[in-house]
């Protein structure tokens, strides 16, 4: 089945765009984020230190994710629990960004991510979709935006939600997961060399799907 690859760094509007993009395609949204987000919160649970191997063995021993969809909302099962409504904090997100440069911690979510792509016409976002999880992918899309930008929609979504927040230290917290997603010695995050790259600061949501749709054409 045919698969669009979406990658880029945190804050950029993946998951906005990827679901619009999957619901006019009438294809499954993936978020891989959201498996690294539970395996996160394993270690949060648990108080285990990614940087200890043996703790990060121990923890992908005995955690197990799987993935189910109510509608089309993605539903992420840790341990049998579901996890989802714990997954967007800023921890859970900065522990993902440390475990997910772990090698067991990413075997442990290849299989289930390519399988998913198997049998199904799927959207799916993360940093190393189009260069390690699929690819063959038809559509490669490298997204991202400027710090300040992805910064700002950040805040504003978390002031949305009524949570207090301080924008400079948002974007001190994005630039800090660049920096980890883009060098780390494992699937690090990078624009594929067939990706087509889409700077999304300047555009509006229906602007960056309509940029994307134009290059499904062969999918749809
Ligand atoms: O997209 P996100 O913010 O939900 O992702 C959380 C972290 O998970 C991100 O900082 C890096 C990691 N991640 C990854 O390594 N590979 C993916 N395909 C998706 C996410």
């Amino acid at each position: 089945m045919a698969s669009v690859a979406i990658d880029g760094p945190a804050g950029a509007g993946k998951s906005t765009i990827a679901k619009l993009v999957a619901k006019k395609l009438g294809a499954i949204y993936v978020d891989t984020g959201a498996m690294y987000r539970a395996i996160a919160i394993y270690f949060l649970r648990n108080q285990l230190n990614p940087e200890n191997p043996d703790e990060v063995m121990q923890a992908v021993d005995q955690l197990e994710v799987q993935i189910t969809y109510e509608g089309d909302a993605q539903q992420v099962w840790l341990n049998g629990e579901n996890v989802t409504p714990y997954l967007r904090t800023e921890e859970v997100g900065n522990m993902a960004s440390k475990s997910s440069a772990k090698q067991p911690v990413r075997d442990k979510l290849l299989q289930l991510q390519r399988d998913m792509a198997v049998n199904q016409t799927v959207v799916m976002d993360g940093r190393d979709i189009g260069t390690n999880v699929l690819p063959n992918a038809e559509v490669k899309i490298y997204l991202t935006a400027s710090s300040a930008e992805r910064a700002r929609r950040r805040y504003k979504e978390l002031t949305e939600k009524g949570e207090s927040c301080d924008l400079a230290q948002i974007e001190a917290d994005i630039i800090k997961r660049d920096e980890q997603d883009m060098n780390r010695e494992i699937a690090p995050l990078k624009q594929a060399e067939d990706a087509y790259y889409l700077d999304s600061s300047e555009l509006t949501i229906e602007e960056v799907v309509e940029e994307i749709l134009a290059r499904c054409e062969s999918i749809r």
